[in-house]
């Protein structure tokens, strides 16, 4: 075999056999292929993309590049939800000590942000003390004891993923639909959960710009992941504009806690009801979504989800006074509201303008290893379709000296106005539920 003769083939458009995927995949981890001739073939894939067939060899192959954790020892169905990344989805910091609030464990090895805003690991580190990096063991053994662990992913799981994602990312590769499809499934099945939720995000701040696309994703997942014996569900939301109010770290953390309380933004509730609902239905402790919900809601009502946020927090070494005492949290020197040039309705609110603010004041990382600010962030406190009148405030920055003016220009950006009410779509899209019987995949080290 050849790799020369791989990327031709890619380029034609023909589909490869599991042996040729195979092979590319243990070059590049052998270092034998090198980054030029896998970043010619990731655009030939992203030009003529993968088959199922393609896709799921490609996906066992990141799979079986590292760990897969085994969760045999753990009492109960171990649940994981996940995101194709948006801004202001804080989802995950709330979800996860909700699920296992209602009776399922929920053990989430999360990522650090590139881009625009940090991923869910930086923004958990915005509580003093949080250790974001158990060992295998104690993660292991905090699920079986309190139900939830949240920690920062390791290089031992799918490593070929993260280098390929590290040169898709350079290579304007990311988005194919094959290759999210192949990522994204490859870490859930390697984290080793038995009850896997996607949320497929759609729109203007979403990899996915269309509701077909989204659609051809969401399929993608659930086939690649029925053929290595897991059982998918998906959920297609919009991200036109941020999920709930708050962009940052400490910012998404006080939203989160305070949805935990049952205070959220609406959006950001309905959400999380949803893909909670989805995840408990298909871990068989409810029969149905409206079921799943009300056990959600009362979880929040009766406040046993937030003493499993304590739980977790104090579990792994943050301080949990954070959840009664928000000035715990690392503060910005200034607050500066932002206000709106015009009366009227808002007709958008441009979810990418409302990150890149967040970046310039120091939330995003320009490069892997950057420093982030976990202090500072942006507040909107007007979304599509409300009223505003002109001098009202439209989003309040927390900030330090970074990039004030910048940001202050790019939320008046973000904002577009109409006479009259916007139509505006709904935020859930889709929903589809596994009905495939929970099963555990046998995969076998290979490279
Ligand atoms: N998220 C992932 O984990 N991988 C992708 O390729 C895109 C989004």
């Amino acid at each position: 075999m050849d790799i020369i003769q791989i990327i031709d083939k890619k380029r034609q458009g023909l589909p490869h056999s599991p042996e040729e995927i195979r092979y590319l995949v243990q070059g590049a981890m052998a270092g034998t292929i090198p980054d030029y001739q896998l970043s010619a073939w990731l655009m030939a894939v992203c030009l003529k993309g993968l088959d199922l067939e393609e896709t799921t060899a490609l996906t066992q192959c990141y799979v079986e590049s590292g760990q897969v954790l085994d969760f045999s020892e753990v009492q109960g169905i171990i649940v994981d939800k996940h995101s194709t990344g948006g801004v202001g989805d804080k989802t995950t910091l709330i979800l996860a000590p909700l699920l296992a609030s209602c009776g399922v464990n929920v053990a989430k090895l999360s990522g650090r942000g590139l881009g625009y805003t940090g991923g869910t690991v930086d923004k958990l580190e915005a509580i003093p003390q949080f250790n974001v990096s158990l060992p295998t063991e104690q993660f292991l053994c905090q699920v079986n004891s309190i139900g939830v662990a949240l920690c920062s992913q390791t290089g031992e799981l799918a490593p070929a993923d993260g280098l390929f994602y590290a040169l898709r990312d350079v290579t304007a590769t990311v988005a194919s639909i094959p290759l999210i499809a192949a990522s994204v499934v490859s870490k859930k099945i390697a984290a080793g959960a038995q009850v896997i939720t996607l949320d497929i995000k759609v729109g203007e701040g979403a990899f996915m710009k269309t509701l077909d696309e989204a659609k051809s994703l969401a399929l993608a997942c659930r086939e690649v992941g029925k053929r290595l014996g897991r059982s998918i569900s998906t959920v297609i939301s919009r991200m036109d504009q941020p999920l709930g109010n708050a962009i940052g770290h400490t910012v998404e953390v006080i939203e989160s806690i305070e949805t935990l309380k049952g205070r959220g933004p609406k959006d950001l509730q309905d959400l999380c009801l949803v893909l909670g609902a989805v995840a408990l239905v298909d871990a068989g402790t409810v029969p149905n979504l409206e079921a799943g919900k009300a056990d959600l809601m009362e979880s929040i009502t009766s406040g046993r989800a937030l003493e499993k946020f304590r739980a977790l927090i104090q579990a792994q070494g943050g301080d949990s006074q954070v959840l009664d005492d928000y000035s715990r949290f690392p503060h910005p020197q200034h607050y500066i509201e932002v206000k709106s040039p015009a009366s009227g309705y808002i007709e958008h609110c441009h979810a990418l303008k409302i990150a890149q603010a967040a970046k310039v004041l120091g939330a995003g990382r320009l490069s892997k290893s950057a420093p982030i600010d976990l202090s500072v962030g942006v507040v909107v406190s007007a979304k599509q379709g409300d009223a505003v009148q002109k001098g009202q405030t439209l989003a309040t920055l927390w900030a330090n000296e970074m990039g004030v003016e910048e940001a202050k220009k790019l939320i008046q950006e973000a904002y577009t106005y109409s006479e009259r009410p916007p139509i505006i779509l709904p935020l859930v899209e889709d929903i589809f539920l596994a009905t495939e019987p929970v099963t555990k995949p046998s995969i076998k080290a290979c490279i």
